[in-house]
């Protein structure tokens, strides 16, 4: 097992990580603990908890509804009720234990109940492991607009064990590939694509993915957790990638975060072959690859605006530019050139591309 540090979070990630949960009731000599868990996946996240954390079986369970349509404020609002009710207090520790929406909203449910309570995050999606239990950013959506309410919040530790990831369905694992590769496009100048490929199939491959992107991620975030300039690159196919995201919430269509993330990559690597020089021939075979593993996005060109308008809500937006993550080449990315209207409507026009 590893331990990365993001500051005063440790991040420990490999087999047995959720295990070092089970002494949090015995450490805790003048905190309690509660767990917070996601409804949908309960049946299969909550018996290995119980195997791995004997310890936890008797602490105190909450539910979420943690869907991307019911990521929202108003959802929390039981919970708070439910805390307040229960006593909780600065002296609780939260354990939240789910995907991404589940770490998203279970840290701002705590960031901000009583001006912020302690939590930890046990991840259980690829996705979530990869990118959304790491950081410190917590969110729920504003309607379809994603992520616009949210906090920095550090957990106090992250603990990522594979053997959460046995039951995800195939699609979901997609997912989670989708922010490994993001940060091998933005982070690893020798990115190499046979690799990637390998990664599918191979444990070790994908262990090497998941390290590296958890690293990266610990790296940037150390050195600028809010999002003033270089942690904006993580962002990398998002401000297409959410625009999507809205989209598919509004048609209530499903796609999933990796999804709308892949198919905003290709976006924004067009973009860059456009503006910043990225090789044409890389560009095809990326987009060529990710349409093998993950299809299009269908829209229509009346839908074009309606996307605009969502990137045009993007929070890395200054006096109203947009500013997508553009890249020059692997590991080289830019993040102060704003792109003018014209083109992003020439990337949607254009997409998917060939
Ligand atoms: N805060 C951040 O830095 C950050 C970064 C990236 C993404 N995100 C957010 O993360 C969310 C996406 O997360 P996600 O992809 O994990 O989606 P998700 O949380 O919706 O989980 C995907 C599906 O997997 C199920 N599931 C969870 N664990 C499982 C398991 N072990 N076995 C089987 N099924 C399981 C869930 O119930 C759900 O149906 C988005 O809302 C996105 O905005 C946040």
């Amino acid at each position: 097992m590893e331990c990365v540090h993001d500051q005063n979070c440790s991040i420990h990630i490999g087999d047995g990580a959720v295990q070092l949960a089970d002494d949090i009731p015995l450490r805790q000599e003048n905190r309690n603990c509660i767990i917070l868990c996601e409804e949908q996946a309960a049946e299969l996240i909550l018996p290995t908890l119980g195997d791995r954390c004997p310890n936890l079986r008797k602490q105190p369970l909450y539910y979420l509804d943690a869907r991307e349509q019911n990521k929202q404020i108003s959802s929390l609002l039981p919970l708070w009720q439910a805390w307040e009710a229960d006593g909780i207090d600065r002296n609780t520790l939260v354990i939240n234990i789910g995907g991404g929406v589940l770490c998203d909203m279970g840290g701002f449910a705590a960031s901000i109940f009583k001006r912020g309570i302690p939590f930890i995050n046990i991840p259980t999606t690829l996705l979530a492991m990869a990118d959304a239990s790491v950081g410190g950013k917590t969110a729920v959506n504003l309607d379809e607009t994603k992520n616009v309410i949210g906090t920095f919040c550090r957990p106090e530790a992250v603990l990522i064990d594979p053997v959460f990831l046995g039951t995800l369905p195939e699609r979901e694992f997609l997912s989670g590939m989708a922010e490994l590769i993001k940060m091998q496009w933005i982070a690893n100048p020798d990115f190499n694509i046979d690799q990637a490929e390998e990664s599918f199939s191979s444990r070790p491959m994908l262990s090497a993915l998941l390290h590296f992107a958890i690293e990266q991620k610990a790296r940037i975030t150390a050195l600028d957790f809010k999002e003033g300039n270089i942690r904006k690159t993580l962002n990398f196919g998002h401000t297409f990638g959410h625009a999507f995201e809205a989209l598919a919430l509004k048609r209530q269509q499903r796609l999933t975060h990796g999804e709308a993330v892949a198919h905003g990559m290709v976006c924004e690597l067009y973009l860059s072959w456009l503006m910043t020089g990225f090789e044409r021939e890389t560009f095809e075979i990326c987009s060529a690859w990710i349409r093998k593993h993950y299809g299009i996005f269908q829209f229509s060109r009346q839908e074009i605006p309606e996307l605009i308008a969502y990137m045009k809500a993007d929070k890395k937006n200054i006096e109203g530019r947009v500013y997508p993550i553009l890249l020059s080449a692997f590991g080289q990315c830019r993040f102060t050139q704003a792109v003018p209207e014209s083109l992003l409507e020439k990337a949607l026009s254009a997409y998917p591309f060939f």
